[in-house]
């Protein structure tokens, strides 16, 4: 469960746009869902209303759309739905991983619109209009990209857990730069932590990658 009442990583972290689309900060989110568990919580200790309380909270749901993988998609969410929910729970898109919930650990990246988000930090009404492209959006007819065969190349996975997301974050990276050094890849990769500190294989993965032509 989510521990609101730890700091969350600096927001001016260059490597991930931890701001939504329309300029609402990670504190901003924080603070809107906080409020609706207090309202509740409130009308709890009152004794009155908690039902209803409960039926307000779970009817706010909105109209979205957005491209994922290149796919259109609409859909109705619930508006307290992150977008990496959506993926994994409405579009069985599960290669997107959730590991800390709480903008900590980039398992969660994808790119939104070209740029790396923790999805978990996102919410799916933020995304409408979006294109979002995940993992399962880098294989193009079957064969992996660059990026990915240079990762099973240079042993990048171990357990793999942390794949998904260091791959968004590099090929956003090897977008912008073909051909970065290993200085510019560990830079680029420091919001996206691996449990099983495979650091260095995963760098030079990134770098042999962009020295056969980039992540495309
Ligand atoms: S699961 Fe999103 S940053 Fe860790
Ligand atoms: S490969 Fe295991 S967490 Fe990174």
């Amino acid at each position: 469960m989510r521990d609101k009442s730890k700091p969350g990583p600096s927001e001016t972290d260059s490597s991930v746009n931890y701001l939504d689309p329309k300029a609402q900060s990670r504190r901003d989110f924080l603070e809107g869902t906080g409020a609706a568990v207090v309202a509740t919580a409130a009308a709890s200790s009152l004794g009155v209303g908690v039902a209803s309380a409960q039926e307000s909270s779970r009817s706010a749901r909105s109209a979205i759309s957005l491209t994922v993988n290149g796919v259109d998609h609409s859909l109705e969410v619930d508006d307290r739905w992150t977008l990496v929910e959506v993926l994994r729970d409405q579009l069985d898109l599960t290669g997107t991983k959730i590991g800390c919930n709480r903008s900590e650990c980039g398992a969660c990246t994808v790119l939104m619109n070209g740029q790396p988000v923790y999805s978990c930090s996102q919410l799916a009404v933020w995304a409408d209009g979006a294109d979002v492209r995940t993992v399962e959006g880098l294989a193009l007819n079957g064969q992996l990209s660059p990026l990915q065969q240079a990762f099973v190349d240079n042993n990048g996975p171990q357990c793999g857990f942390c794949t998904p997301g260091q791959l968004m974050t590099a090929t956003a990276l090897l977008q912008d730069n073909p051909s970065p050094t290993a200085a510019e890849v560990q830079s680029a990769l420091v919001g996206n932590l691996c449990r099983c500190s495979n650091y260095n294989a995963i760098v030079e993965a990134v770098v042999a990658a962009g020295d056969q032509g980039g992540a495309a």
